[in-house]
């Protein structure tokens, strides 16, 4: 299979050849239905990883997601204004989306997105020119990245990658944007996570990471709401806002815009942080992400 000369062996970050074979370290990874595997066998944490593959379509068997609805696929992530959902994950994946679009992504640019699970993105930057790469720990066909095919049907062909967050197989400074939606928090090592993706984006490119669980810190890091998922195998965290500011800015990484994920209509519903929108979206931000036992928030990031 043909790749791009930025895609590169996760464990050495050596050249692979047309068989993808490292021409550094030797290691040989596989291709299956159209999506490199490219997991580093020798990372830690990885058996933990490999359980969090299973534990998806587990859990979205359980809770009745695990199909493939075109209608629903095709006006993703945009469920709520498109088909009259009333559903809030998805609002805020659908206000913070429609601002990474807007104000983040250029025509023309290289984006990367990790934990892309059926890689909706596609079918909103393909069409605008951009080169989209989608990664993810799960390539199952109906939840995962061999979902990839349908938008591949609508958009054209873009590449699908199976990788790990916190251990991508590309060159330095091969993006121009990287991105997630509600990924970080399952990094076993959020720094590892967010080191990566500055590290493979251009200088001043961007970082970004849409509908990520939050805590205030006063209360516990063990959400009840994910007590199945881990007993599926899923990885789960819940970190503060300033815990995701911090990890950010040691790697290397300027936060410029901080967002109440579901945004500001939201906020203006709630009694105090709507008062507080009338002083200014930060500080009604501020409040609610440290006020509200659990939110969610996104963050965009320059690289320094
Ligand atoms: C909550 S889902 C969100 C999926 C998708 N971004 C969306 O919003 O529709 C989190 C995704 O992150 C993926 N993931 C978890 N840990 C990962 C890792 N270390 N590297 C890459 N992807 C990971 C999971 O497989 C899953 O598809
Ligand atoms: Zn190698």
């Amino acid at each position: 299979m043909h790749l791009p000369a930025y895609v590169r062996c996760p464990s050495c970050r050596g050249e692979l050849d047309a068989e993808l074979v490292c021409r550094r370290c030797g290691r040989r990874y596989a291709v299956a239905e159209g999506i490199p595997r490219l997991l580093d066998r020798d990372a830690p944490g990885l058996a933990a990883k490999l359980r969090e593959i299973d534990g998806w379509p587990a859990l979205a068997r359980e809770q009745g997601w695990y199909e493939a609805d075109d209608r629903i696929d095709a006006a993703l992530p945009f469920l709520n204004s498109e088909l009259g959902w009333t559903d809030r994950s998805w609002g805020a994946t659908e206000h913070g989306f429609r601002l990474l679009l807007e104000r983040y992504v250029r025509r023309g640019d290289r984006v990367l997105e990790i934990g892309a699970a059926k890689s909706w993105a596609s079918q909103h930057l393909v069409p605008l020119g951009c080169e989209y790469v989608a990664c993810d720990l799960v390539t199952d066909p109906v939840i995962g990245l061999g979902r990839g095919a349908f938008f591949e049907s609508r958009v054209g062909p873009y590449l699908r990658v199976q990788a790990d967050g916190e251990r991508l197989p590309f060159a330095d400074a091969s993006f121009d944007v990287a991105f997630c939606v509600a990924t970080l928090h399952h990094a076993l090592d959020l720094g590892a996570m967010v080191r990566e993706l500055a590290r493979v984006v251009r200088r001043s490119g961007v970082v970004v990471a849409l509908n990520e669980g939050t805590r205030a810190p006063y209360v516990s890091g063990l959400n009840p709401e994910q007590e199945r998922e881990k007993e599926l195998g899923i990885n789960e965290h819940v970190h503060t806002l300033w815990a995701y500011l911090w990890t950010f800015v040691r790697a290397g990484l300027r936060p410029v815009r901080l967002e109440y994920a579901e945004g500001p209509a939201e906020l203006a519903r709630r009694r105090i942080a709507g008062k507080l929108l009338r002083v200014g979206y930060l500080p009604a931000t501020l409040w609610a992400l440290n006020a509200y036992p659990y939110a969610g928030m996104s963050v965009y990031a320059r690289r320094l």
